[in-house]
């Protein structure tokens, strides 16, 4: 029987996949990520973050990915790389330089940030988006009115500022694309979040982007699983001697 073009496009893209895989697992390469990397050691906590984070997606309703393995835990814990994380309060500006100092393209930052389809948040991070936006002491002009009345009985101004929220209301524990038809109609909950569509700086490049993912779940499940192969892929350490396996995944083994 020949095979139909779908099953003749997953088996190239196999194929496909099979070559990067190869590619990265052949010793010496940069990177020496593998999909059957545990066949005689037991995972590391850094890997186990990658496969709870592909398995809590898939669960939901999500996408599902190869998650490569065999990164190494770190020996130290760096609180200035620790700076260059995304906070919710960034503008798209800043969150465009610090995807791309990562490599990571405006598809990645508006397709990664659908992370926020689940999920919960605390009250602290909605705060100045209510009561004193900028330092205005008004309310972030883009944020839906009834949302914001909705947002502001659950976070009073001096309530408890770890109160938690569904980050999408709408459909709080699945993976879907209203994150995106959220934020269409400016009911984004972080800045970051809303930043997306609503910023000057949105227009050309990752508002269409969200426009795209609103319209399609199909295209955001495809370029999510892509983008959380990117970001599990940034700077792994798989030479032993700048890592190793810990004991505790807390801690650094010996301290
Ligand atoms: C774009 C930059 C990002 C910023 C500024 C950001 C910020 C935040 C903040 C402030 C929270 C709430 C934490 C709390 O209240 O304790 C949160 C929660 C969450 N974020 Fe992000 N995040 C970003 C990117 C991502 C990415 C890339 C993912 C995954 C692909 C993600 C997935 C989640 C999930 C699932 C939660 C809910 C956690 C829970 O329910 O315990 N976020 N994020």
């Amino acid at each position: 029987m020949a095979a139909s073009p779908s099953f003749r496009s997953a088996a190239a893209a196999g194929v496909l996949l099979a070559m990067v895989v190869a590619a990265v697992c052949l010793p010496g390469a940069a990177a020496q990520l593998c999909e059957d990397y545990y066949d005689d050691t037991c995972p590391d906590a850094y890997d186990i973050l990658a496969i709870a984070a592909e398995i809590s997606v898939e669960l939901s309703g999500g996408p599902s990915w190869g998650v490569l393995l065999g990164r190494l835990d770190g020996k130290t814990s760096d609180f200035n790389g620790s700076l260059d994380l995304p906070a919710p309060t960034d503008n798209l500006t800043v969150l465009q330089q610090k995807f791309s100092n990562l490599s990571l393209n405006d598809v990645d930052l508006v397709a990664l940030s659908g992370g926020h389809t689940f999920g919960r948040v605390q009250c602290q991070f909605v705060t100045d988006r209510l009561y004193n936006f900028s330092g205005t002491n008004m309310p972030d002009p883009t944020l839906d009115s009834s949302y914001r009345a909705f947002l502001s009985q659950r976070c009073p101004r001096n309530g408890a500022p770890a109160s938690l929220n569904d980050l999408d209301p709408t459909t709080p524990d699945t993976f879907d694309k209203n994150y995106y038809t959220n934020i269409e109609v400016n009911r984004g909950f972080l800045n970051s979040d809303q930043e997306l569509k609503s910023s000057p700086q949105a227009q050309g490049t990752t508002a269409p982007i969200v426009d795209q993912f609103a319209g399609s779940q199909d295209a955001f499940f495809a370029s999510f699983a892509q983008s959380m192969i990117n970001m599990g892929n940034i700077r792994p350490v798989t030479d032993p001697s700048q890592g190793e396996v810990r004991t505790n995944c807390r801690r650094v083994n010996g301290s």
